[in-house]
């Protein structure tokens, strides 16, 4: 049985399938509305979510299926104390598939040990979410055309965005991407992710403070939100929050190709008057998320249609 929990768990191939399906998903809705019938997806979320929850069971149903699961821990029987271990067995004799959120680094890791179901990492604390990498690479291939040859700034919160990590790693798979890290010194990216692969594998990056001294360079620059959540003082996160705005201004002088991406909710990192400018992709890549939710739900089931 696979499960889903590093973005690394999916071989080049196997993501091109994906994307492949969920471009078919898109032109041709019609022909997937009963796929999943009879099957249920479990959405187990420890951790609050909007996007990544509901898109999975919009995608569940649009595919024929049903959907059940919690939506914050107080719901569920981890405040008696039951470990994830026991709650993804027990779950695993009601659904087929599970959708596990949880804010420790690993938890869907530690279910997928004993889970009789495939369990699918939707995010692990700042650490992975591979759901979120699969929504972004389909984003990036619809919106360019490609997945190499691409210079990609990433800007905010890197020491604690999972989408951002999640990301870097599965892109350090194709070829020619150049990295600018934009962020202030405090939340630079982690070790494990500049060290063990962007150093290891001889990728070109350079860490910036200034959003403005290299906006010009990028053909995608992909914003996120300072993950208050996993900070470890108040004071911190205030400091921190507003050290980058993407407004209209700034956006004068970057190409007039350039993709804007946020895995989303947004906080103040980009002005809601970006919106209305075509470079802006935050809400296609929201919709293109449900699409590639149901590819994956198809294929972890062993589901595709012919
Ligand atoms: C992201 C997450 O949960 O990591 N949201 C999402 O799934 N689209 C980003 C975030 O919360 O900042």
């Amino acid at each position: 049985m696979r499960h889903l929990i590093d973005p690394m768990d999916l071989s080049v191939e196997e993501i091109d399938d994906l994307l492949k399906l969920a471009n078919q998903v898109i032109a041709h809705p019609e022909q997937y509305s009963e796929v999943c019938h009879g099957k249920k997806l479990a959405t187990l979320f420890f951790e609050p979510s909007t996007r990544t929850r509901l898109s999975f069971e919009a995608a569940m149903m649009e595919l024929g299926g049903n959907v059940l699961g919690f939506s914050s821990a107080d719901s569920s029987s981890a405040t008696k104390g039951e470990s994830v271990h026991d709650t993804v067995q027990v779950v695993g004799c009601y659904a087929d598939i599970i959708a596990m959120r949880h804010p420790k680094e690993g938890a869907p890791l530690l279910a997928s040990l004993k889970s009789p179901v495939p369990i699918i990492n939707a995010g692990d604390g700042g650490h992975y979410h591979p759901t979120q990498t699969l929504t972004d690479l389909l984003t990036i291939q619809r919106e360019k055309g490609k997945l190499g040859n691409l210079t990609i700034g990433f800007c905010g919160d890197l020491m604690f965005g999972r989408t951002v990590h999640s990301l870097i790693k599965a892109l350090s798979r194709y070829d020619n991407i150049r990295y600018i890290l934009i962020s202030p010194p405090e939340l630079r990216i982690p070790d494990y992710i500049r060290v063990e692969i962007l150093e290891k594998k001889n990728i070109p990056y350079m860490e910036v403070e200034s959003m403005e001294q290299v906006i010009s360079e990028l053909d995608i620059l992909y914003m996120t939100r300072v993950q208050r959540e996993r900070f470890f003082n108040e004071a911190d996160y205030v400091r921190l929050k507003d050290t980058y705005i993407l407004d209209t201004d700034k956006l004068k002088s970057a190409k007039s190709d350039l993709s804007i991406l946020h895995p989303l909710p947004r906080v103040n990192e980009i002005s809601t008057k970006v919106d209305d400018d075509p470079r802006a992709c935050y809400f296609r890549q929201a919709l293109n998320g449900k699409y590639v939710r149901m590819a994956l739900i198809m294929t972890m089931l062993g589901l595709i249609p012919d």
